[in-house]
């Protein structure tokens, strides 16, 4: 625990990060990656240039200060870091590189402010938190080790089969190169993936969650092909896998992680919750579900923009079909004009929880969310609306910001 002294002088810094946090963490990567160039490609460069990584950072170091005298209420949050930590192999030894740059930026963006008492409190509240950091991340190594088929770091794996599963979304089948065994994983984990993209002349990590159930011979993800937009440039490791990866390459594959799992201990309802390619995770759910002959209800509710990027619609029909426990509900924001006869959706618009039957909310069930920050915001403010407790609602965002929500 800290002393008082050196708690006070970090909490008297949130007003100085909530105003100038972002140019801090901005100063601080641009620093890092100066001094330490070999430090860029195990980051996501997309996050950095959208700016999203700056501001997850930031919002962390935020928080930490607000908490510095508990920061035990930051420990799901943690979890989440350091799992994303491990699966772009972030190691004990990084920690004193990024401490003394968070240090030296600190010094160099508050000038004057920054008193040698202040620098001394932040780099004992670094250690705090690199310490509780580092103990998380080496439990989550050994583990990843002892799992049946585990491994730490990078193993090669080679693209057995490429599926299109609607115009934007592709399957990528993943075996091991080695010829060893798959990895044994809880359904809602994903994996990290690390290719070369020629566009930034270096390799990329980028993480995937597992959209099948596990016990096959492969692992298995599904890519959204990230479009350039008018306000955005294309997504450049989705555009890689589309575009160069071909059935027969070699890519590198970190092991299963993440805390966005299904509760197998329970015998509630579940309902699953996606929009757009957030449908992943909850495949790797409800699959396993029926493989482990589950009794529990499943409700299945998906909302896409229409069926050109409607995405195993015909897997999930037939499972409705075949499993009477399971009820699928699809809303279409825009459906084209040949969607409107189809059977593949059942609502036209935005999925809005509250108006949904009353079938589809079960007051007892565990509800998995996942899509883009926007929809899980407004479906999270529904289920609360509608009673639906914290503890009951597990959620994944496909971004870095676990701090912001
Ligand atoms: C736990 C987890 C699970 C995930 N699971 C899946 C999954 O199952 N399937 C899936 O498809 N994705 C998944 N993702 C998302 C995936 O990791 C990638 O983020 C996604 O594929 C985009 O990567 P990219 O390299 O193509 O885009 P990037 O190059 O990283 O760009 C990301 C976005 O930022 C925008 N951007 C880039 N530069 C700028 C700029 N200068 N200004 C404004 N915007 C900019 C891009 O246009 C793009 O929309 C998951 C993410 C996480 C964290
Ligand atoms: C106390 C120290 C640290 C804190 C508080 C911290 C905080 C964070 C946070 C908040 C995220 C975003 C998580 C998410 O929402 O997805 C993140 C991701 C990440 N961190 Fe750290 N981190 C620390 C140390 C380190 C170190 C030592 C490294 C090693 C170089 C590192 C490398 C990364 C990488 C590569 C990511 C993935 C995100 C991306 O590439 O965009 N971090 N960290």
């Amino acid at each position: 625990m800290l002393n008082i002294n050196t708690r006070n002088l970090v909490k008297a810094t949130v007003p100085v990060l909530k105003e100038h946090g972002v140019a801090l963490t901005r100063h601080f990567y641009a620093r890092m990656f100066l001094h330490n160039p070999e430090l860029k490609p195990v980051f996501n460069q997309g996050n950095q240039q959208s700016g999203s990584q700056q501001q997850a950072l930031a919002m962390a170091v935020l928080a930490y200060a607000e908490h510095i005298d508990d920061p035990s209420v930051l420990m799901p949050v943690l979890t989440l870091v350091a799992n994303k930590h491990v699966s772009v192999g972030i190691r004990a030894e990084h920690y004193p590189v990024v401490g003394m740059h968070l240090l030296a930026s600190i010094k160099e963006v508050l000038g004057d402010a920054a008193s040698d008492e202040l620098l001394a409190a932040w780099a004992a509240a670094y250690g705090q938190l690199a310490d509780i950091l580092i103990a998380q991340e080496s439990a989550i190594y050994a583990k990843a080790a002892m799992t049946s088929g585990g491994w730490t770091g990078w193993r090669g794996f080679i693209v057995s089969k490429k599926v299109v599963e609607s115009e934007e979304i592709t399957s990528f089948y993943l075996q091991p190169a080695d010829g060893g065994s798959v990895p044994d994983y809880k359904p809602g984990q994903y994996i990290s993936v690390k290719v070369f993209v020629p566009e930034l002349g270096m390799m990329q990590p980028r993480q995937y969650s597992l959209s099948c159930a596990p016990g096959q011979a492969y692992l298995r993800i599904s890519v959204k092909r990230e479009a350039a937009m008018a306000t955005k440039p294309a997504g450049l490791v989705s555009n890689v896998l589309h575009r160069d990866c071909h059935e027969g390459a070699l890519i590198d594959v970190a092991p299963p992680m993440g805390d966005y799992v299904l509760h197998e201990d329970r015998d509630t309802p579940v309902v699953l919750i996606s929009a757009g390619v957030g449908v992943t995770p909850k495949l790797a759910m409800l699959e396993h579900l029926l493989k482990q002959n589950t009794r529990r209800k499943i409700r299945f509710v998906h909302a896409c923009r229409h069926g050109g990027v409607h995405a195993f619609k015909q897997q999930v029909r037939e499972l409705s079909e075949q499993y009477g426990q399971i009820k699928s509900l699809t809303y279409y924001e825009v459906p084209r004009a040949e969607d409107l006869q189809s059977i593949d959706y059942d609502q036209q618009g935005r999925l809005d929880l509250q108006t949904v039957a009353s079938d589809f909310i079960l007051p007892e069930a565990d509800y998995y969310i996942c899509g883009p920050r926007p929809f899980m915001q407004a479906q999270i403010a529904s289920l609360q609306s509608l009673g639906i407790t914290s503890a009951r609602i597990h959620k994944e965002a496909f971004g870095s910001g676990g701090f912001a929500h």
